[in-house]
């Protein structure tokens, strides 16, 4: 044994897969502190910029003084307070669904909600490119796993037609992908689904605030909110505050509370966090500008990246700039940096071999001289100055 957890590491920097912690001081912005030096942003999922808003702050700060600091107990036992219950019904309203239930973040949310829908002898049919937390809870919920090719509706039909007759199945997608920005082409899915009788649930994570009616997600933009089992989404990225949801029907509400190990066993979220959310909510719903701003700096970003002969992929806030091999591509984070770019490059496991790349994201708050700061950072590493 002794020895290993050296080796491992030495293992992991040699293959150039070695990650490190950065430090961020004060708030998250547009612009942030990054190890003591002011640096442009393109790094966060706050993509709202919600993350340091006075309302969100205000929010925080009532909810402190009206209810304390930790909730004390699991939500079964003592820690089920008045604003979850609030917080819940906000979210519902938001999402157009009869319930919705809080999860005290997206990876706790999906191993829950999956290991709850699928057991030992069902089927669960994941596309290849999905987030961890749902490939960790198809492994957990211990039913057979058949990954179909990313977005492919006619791999999936395949696999469908695969599955025993007898099981239950569940197909499992993001809307928006974490590291691919592109779109899950949900209406085929659903049609799909309902000629083989298998259930849906899309995880709205980088969806939620940022696409569809009032930011209610890509399921309310298609109007597939009855079709869809469960829409998953967090409260910690668009929203700017922490945690996660399960929203949909109030039987499905009521299973997951009797059966999601990961809402049972654990602490309740903290008053201070659901007040936060929901005066994200609030906000997402009153201000729509913020998510023109959004799109607005996107598509600059997306133009420009192309315009200069970068291999851009997806269509949304989400901008992989694809590099390939690792080194290269953590080479091109850190040029970036050196130009003031806070960039992150993104390596294997969390992308497949040979698709390392940077994960660039827009932000609401971004102006238009920042992203063409961006631009110029971009061209200068284009050109090797
Ligand atoms: C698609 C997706 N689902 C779930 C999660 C997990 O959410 P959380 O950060 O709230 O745990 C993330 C990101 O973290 C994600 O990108």
């Amino acid at each position: 044994m002794a020895g290993f957890i050296e080796r491992r590491l030495e293992e992991l920097k040699s293959r150039n897969l070695y990650r490190q912690l950065q430090v961020v001081d004060g708030e998250q912005d547009a612009t942030v502190r990054l190890n003591g030096r002011e640096v442009l942003n393109l790094s966060s999922n706050n993509y709202l910029g919600l993350a340091n808003h006075p309302a969100l702050k205000a929010a925080a700060r009532e909810a402190l003084d009206r209810y304390g600091c930790g909730s004390g107990a699991s939500r079964l036992i003592s820690g089920n307070m008045t604003p979850h219950e609030e917080l819940e019904r906000r979210i519902a309203r938001f999402k157009g669904t009869e319930a919705a239930l809080v999860f005290n973040s997206g990876y706790q949310a999906n191993v829950g909600i999956i290991a709850t829908l699928v057991e030992k002898d069902d089927v669960v049919l994941s596309d290849r490119l999905n987030h961890a937390s749902i490939i960790d809870g198809c492994r957990l919920s211990r039913a057979a796993v058949s990954v179909y090719r990313h977005c492919d509706m006619d791999h999936l039909e395949s696999v469908l037609k695969d599955a025993p007759a007898r099981a239950r199945k569940l197909i499992v997608t993001e809307s928006i992908f974490s590291m691919d920005g592109d779109v899950a082409p949900l209406r085929e899915m659903v049609e799909l689904a309902e000629r083989y009788d298998a259930m849906v649930m899309v995880d709205e994570a980088h969806a939620t605030g940022v696409q569809g009616p009032n930011g209610a997600g890509v399921v309310a933009e298609l109007g597939l909110g009855d079709r869809v089992l469960v829409q998953m989404g967090t409260l910690g990225k668009a929203l700017g505050a922490f945690g996660a949801y399960a929203a949909g029907s109030a039987e499905l509400k009521e299973l997951l509370i009797n059966r999601a190990r990961s809402f049972i066993f654990t602490t309740s979220l903290p008053p201070v966090v659901l007040a936060m959310a929901g005066a994200a909510l609030d906000l997402v719903e009153a201000e729509p500008a913020r998510q023109c701003a959004l799109q607005r700096n996107t598509g600059q970003l997306r133009d420009g990246l192309q315009g200069l002969g970068y291999t851009v992929a997806g269509s949304t806030q989400i901008i992989p700039v694809l590099v390939g091999e690792e080194q290269p591509c953590m080479q091109l984070a850190a040029r970036l940096l050196e130009s003031g770019l806070y960039v992150q490059g993104i390596r294997p496991p969390t992308v497949p071999a040979g698709t390392s790349r940077l994960r660039v994201t827009t932000m609401a708050t971004h102006t238009v001289e920042q992203m063409e700061q961006a631009l110029d950072a971009f061209a200068r590493a284009a050109r090797g100055v």
